[in-house]
C-alpha cells in the first residue's frame, strides 16, 4: 500500500559530520501537550538610560519647558541645554521665572530680554545634538508671552553647529497673555548636530515655555509621538505585553517621586514632570496616554506597574550610602486617595468616555477603550509590614471593585533569599493571580537553572518573570549571554503553564547616557542597534505557540530545548539551544506525527565565538539565517556551536 503523500517517510537527514550516538536524541511527542500563555514574551519599557526623554520619546528639544533642576542632577538648572545668543551687535539677557507660569504643574519657563537692538534669542542643543534630515518637516511649537517692549514675530532656525542656517520660519506676531505659536521647518541638508534657535531683536521681554521640535514623521504618525526607528525596532519585536513605567522609576526616590499616574496625561504642558531616580529629569510627555497607544499600536497588551504605596527601598542612597534601609510607605490616611487614583487608572483606560477619567482618554483622542486586563503592585519592594500593609490595602479594593483585572505582586529583586520569601508567602496568604520575579545573572547561572519552573506548585500564583537578563563578564551583550537566555526561555515555554509572562530587561539604552548594562537594544541620536539578546528575544516571541508538547532532552550540558504547538497555524516549533563550543550531533525524533509538511523553516542563530557582540552601526556578526530543511519523523541534525536553533513544521490540515 502506498504512503499518503503528506506522510513523512522515515529519512534521515545529516545536517553534521558526526553521527549522534542513542543517547543524544531529543524526543518530541507530539500527542502530549499542556495549555501554556500564548502572552508569554513581552517588553519591559523603563525611561532609564534615556530611554523616554532623548530616546523613544520623539521631542528633540532637551529641557524644552525649563524644569531642568538640582533635583534632576546636581550640575544642572533651569537653563541647562540653552544657550544666549547675541548677534549683529544685540544685547540682552536669558534667564528663567516662574512668577506667572503657563500652569500650575509647568512653573519655570525662560525670559529674553533684549537691550540693545539687533539679534537677541536663545539657542538648544537637544540631547547631544538634534539630529534632522533634509527635506523631513519638523513640527514647531512654543508658549510665548510678551512682558514688556516689542512684539515683534519671534524667528525660529534650525542651524547646523558653525551657524549655517538648515530652515527657517517666522512666527505671528505675539498677541497677549501665554498664546501657543506654532511653525514647520524643513531643513536644507541632513546633520545630526543641528541646533533650535529662536531669535528676537528690538528691545523688550518675551517668556517662552514648551519649545518643542518634533519630526512630523512619528510612530504611526502620532501627534506627540514616539520616535520611527526606534518604535519600529520594538514593535518588530511582536512584543505581546508591553511593562510600563519601570523597574525603579515606578515606586522613585523617595515618596514624593513615586510615579503618579495623573501627573503623565493630558495636555503636554500641563504634565508634570519630575526627577528621575536615574538622575536625569522625566518629562512625562511619553506618558500613560502614550504608553497605552502604542500598546495598541503594536498590538501588545498593557501591563502598568504602580507604586505599592511605598517608595524605594534604595530611596536616599546618595545621602545614606546605605542600600535597603530608604522604604517608606504613604501615610495611612492617604491611602484611600491613593487606592481611588488606582482605581481610577482602571477608569481611564478602560471605562466609557462619559465616565470621569474615561472621558479624559477621550479628549486625548481615544474614546474607545485600551483593555487593561493587567496591573502590577509594587517593583522589586522589600517586603516589609509597612509595604504589606499597603499592598493588601490596594489588592483587596481592586479585587472586589475590578475582578476581571489580574493583579501582579512583587517578590523582590532576588530569585530567592528573604524578600522572595516573604513575597511568596503573601502571595499564598492572598491567593495573588501572579507574581513578579527579577533576577539578573551570569549565563552559567540561567543555564544551571533550566529546572527552576519544572517544580513550582502549580496550584499557586502564576509567575511574571517581569526582570531578568544574563550578565555576562563586563556586563556585555555576548552571544554567550544571548545562548544562556534562550536555553533559558525554553524552560520558560516548557513551564509556559506556571510562568505567564516574561520580559528581558531594561529594553533600551542610549549610548552615552547608558546607565545600566546590558540592554536589549542600544541606539543614538541617528541608529539603533539591537543586540544578539533582542534576536533571541524576537525569535522566541515570532515562534511562540499555545500548547507545550512532550519533550525529552538528553542530560547533556549546554543543550536545552522546548517545542510547542501554534494552534492558530498548526504549526510545531521546535527550539533547540547549543551552548557547546562545537557543533553538537543530534537525533531528533517526533513521535505521534501527522499530517506535517514535508519540509521544515529552519532559523539558527549562531556563532563560533562566545565572546562576540554585535558592533554598533555596523554589520551584525551574529543574526539569524533562515533555510529551508526536508522534515521527517526522525532526523539527525547536528547544532552548531553557540546556537540556537528553531524548526518550524507546517501543518497540512486546517487547524
Ligand atoms: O532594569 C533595571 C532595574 O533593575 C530596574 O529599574 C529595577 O527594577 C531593577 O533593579
Amino acid at each position: 500500500m502506498g504512503k499518503p503523500r503528506h506522510f513523512v517517510a522515515a529519512l534521515l537527514l545529516l545536517c553534521g559530520s558526526t553521527a549522534p550516538t542513542l543517547a543524544n536524541t531529543v524526543t518530541v511527542d507530539l500527542t502530549a501537550g499542556k495549555a501554556i500563555s500564548p502572552n508569554q514574551i513581552g517588553i519591559f519599557f523603563e525611561d532609564l538610560s534615556y530611554a523616554a526623554d532623548g530616546g523613544l520619546y520623539a521631542e528633540l528639544v532637551q529641557n524644552r519647558s525649563f524644569e531642568y533642576a538640582k533635583a534632576d542632577r546636581p550640575e544642572w538648572n533651569s537653563l541647562t541645554s540653552w544657550k544666549l545668543v547675541e548677534r549683529d551687535g544685540g544685547k540682552g539677557t536669558l534667564t528663567t521665572d516662574s512668577s506667572a507660569p503657563l500652569h500650575p504643574g509647568n512653573r519655570a519657563y525662560a525670559i529674553i530680554e533684549v537691550s540693545t537692538p539687533g539679534i537677541v534669542g536663545m539657542m538648544n542643543a537637544g540631547f547631544n545634538g538634534i539630529a534632522v534630515q533634509a527635506g523631513e518637516n519638523y513640527n514647531f511649537s512654543v508658549f510665548a508671552r510678551p512682558i514688556s517692549g516689542s512684539r515683534d514675530a519671534i524667528t525660529v532656525r534650525l542651524e547646523d553647529a558653525a551657524g549655517g542656517l538648515l530652515a527657517s520660519a517666522t512666527l505671528a506676531a505675539l498677541a497677549d497673555g501665554w498664546q501657543p505659536y506654532t511653525a514647520t521647518l524643513k531643513p536644507a541638508a541632513s546633520v545630526s548636530d543641528a541646533r533650535l534657535v529662536l531669535l528676537s531683536g528690538q528691545p523688550g521681554r518675551v517668556a517662552f515655555d514648551m519649545v518643542s521640535l518634533f519630526p512630523a514623521k512619528t510612530f504611526k504618525n502620532r501627534p506627540n509621538g514616539l520616535r520611527a526607528d526606534l518604535a519600529q525596532t520594538i514593535a518588530d519585536l511582536r512584543p505581546k505585553f508591553v511593562r510600563f513605567p519601570g523597574g525603579c522609576l515606578v515606586h522613585g526616590d523617595g515618596l514624593e517621586n513615586m510615579y503618579r499616574w495623573k501627573d503623565t496625561i493630558g495636555p503636554v504642558w500641563q504634565r508634570k514632570g519630575q526627577p528621575n531616580i536615574w538622575r536625569y529629569h522625566q518629562s512625562v510627555g511619553l506618558g500613560y496616554f502614550e504608553y497605552f497607544q502604542f500598546c495598541e499600536d503594536i498590538g501588545a497588551l498593557p501591563l502598568p506597574v504602580v507604586p505599592a504605596g511605598v517608595c524605594c527601598q534604595n530611596s536616599n542612597f546618595l545621602v545614606t550610602r546605605a542600600y535597603g534601609t530608604g522604604q517608606l510607605g504613604l501615610p495611612l490616611d492617604e491611602m484611600p486617595a491613593y487606592i481611588q487614583d488606582v482605581l481610577d487608572l482602571v477608569e481611564y483606560a478602560n471605562g466609557p468616555a462619559t465616565s470621569t477619567w474615561g472621558a479624559k482618554r477621550a479628549e486625548a483622542g481615544h474614546p474607545e477603550p485600551f483593555h487593561l486586563r493587567y496591573l502590577g503592585i509594587g517593583n522589586e519592594d522589600k517586603i516589609t509590614p509597612v509595604f504589606k500593609e499597603r499592598f493588601q490595602m490596594i489588592y483587596a479594593v481592586l479585587k472586589e471593585k475590578h475582578p476581571e483585572i489580574t493583579v501582579v505582586g512583587t517578590v523582590g529583586p532576588f530569585p530567592d533569599g528573604e524578600d522572595f520569601d516573604a513575597g511568596w508567602k503573601i502571595a499564598g496568604e492572598l491567593c495573588l493571580p501572579m507574581v513578579d520575579e527579577h533576577y539578573y545573572k551570569s549565563p552559567q547561572w540561567f543555564w544551571d537553572n533550566l529546572r527552576r519552573y519544572d517544580t513550582y506548585d502549580r496550584a499557586k500564583s502564576k509567575v511574571y518573570l517581569g526582570e531578568y537578563a544574563a550578565h555576562d563578564d563586563k556586563r556585555r551583550s555576548t552571544l554567550r549571554a544571548a545562548i544562556a537566555e534562550a536555553a533559558y526561555l525554553t524552560s520558560l515555554e516548557r513551564n509556559g503553564d506556571v510562568v505567564a509572562m516574561a520580559s528581558y530587561a531594561p529594553l533600551l539604552a542610549k549610548r552615552g547616557n547608558t546607565h545600566w548594562s546590558p540592554n536589549l537594544i542600544y541606539f543614538d541620536n541617528t541608529g539603533v542597534f539591537p543586540t544578539i539578546s533582542y534576536h533571541v528575544q524576537q525569535l522566541f516571541s515570532r515562534n511562540a505557540g499555545d500548547t507545550a508538547l512532550g519533550i525529552s532532552v538528553p542530560n547533556l550540558p549546554a543543550l536545552a530545548a522546548s517545542c510547542v504547538r501554534d494552534s492558530a497555524s498548526g504549526d510545531i516549533i521546535l527550539k533547540l539551544v547549543n551552548g557547546a563550543p562545537e557543533a553538537r550531533p543530534l537525533r531528533i525524533s517526533l513521535t505521534g506525527a501527522a499530517n506535517l509538511s514535508p519540509s521544515a523553516e529552519m532559523t539558527v542563530l549562531a556563532g563560533d565565538d562566545a565572546d562576540v557582540v554585535n558592533p554598533d552601526g555596523k554589520p551584525p556578526v551574529v543574526f539569524p539565517v533562515v533555510r529551508m530543511i526536508p522534515a521527517t519523523p526522525a532526523f539527525e541534525h547536528a547544532l552548531p556551536a553557540n546556537s540556537l536553533t528553531i524548526l518550524r513544521i507546517k501543518s497540512l490540515s486546517k487547524p
